[in-house]
């Protein structure tokens, strides 16, 4: 069979391209330790608002300058809805869903999570300005899912 040149060599671009995804990915897992939630950050969804730390949702001073936000979404609220640090705080949010899939963005910020039930997500971030920012649930939850929002107050 004749293969044309010009397919064959966008072929091996492909296979080539391939191979460096894949190595990458080995990478990420490997030297960098990226990797989807394992076991120890399931949870049931059902009964993680009865397990520390979701028994007490809330926002508590973990050091100089770090705080620690404990964060549950479901339908349709933020518990808490309201997150207070001081500006130049270190801020470590860790978050579930009790129901269906939510997700957190905080306007301003990069913070951008997904809340699945059953997963824990992490996210750390460090809010240099005074300011405002709102935050919204990204992933359409039903129909009260534009009522989903919080804010995050840094004095
Ligand atoms: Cu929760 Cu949309």
């Amino acid at each position: 069979m004749k293969v044309h040149t010009y397919e064959k060599a966008f072929l091996w671009a492909g296979a080539v391209v391939l191979i460096a995804f894949m190595g990458a990915l080995l990478y990420a897992s490997a030297a960098m330790g990226i990797n989807l939630p394992g076991a120890e950050e399931r949870v049931d969804p059902a009964t993680v608002t009865s397990m520390p730390p979701f028994d007490q949702p809330g926002v508590r001073q973990v050091g100089e300058g770090r705080y620690e936000v404990v964060l549950i979404g479901r339908a349709w609220q933020f518990t808490p809805a309201e997150i207070r640090v001081p500006a130049g705080s270190e801020v470590t949010i860790i978050a579930t869903s009790t129901d269906v899939i939510h997700g957190i963005h905080v306007e301003g910020t990069r913070i951008n999570m997904m809340l699945v039930p059953g997963q824990i997500a992490r996210n750390t971030y460090t809010f240099q300005e005074p300011g405002e920012h709102l935050l919204v649930c990204h992933e359409f939850c039903g129909a009260g899912h534009h009522f989903m929002f919080g804010r995050v107050i840094v004095e």
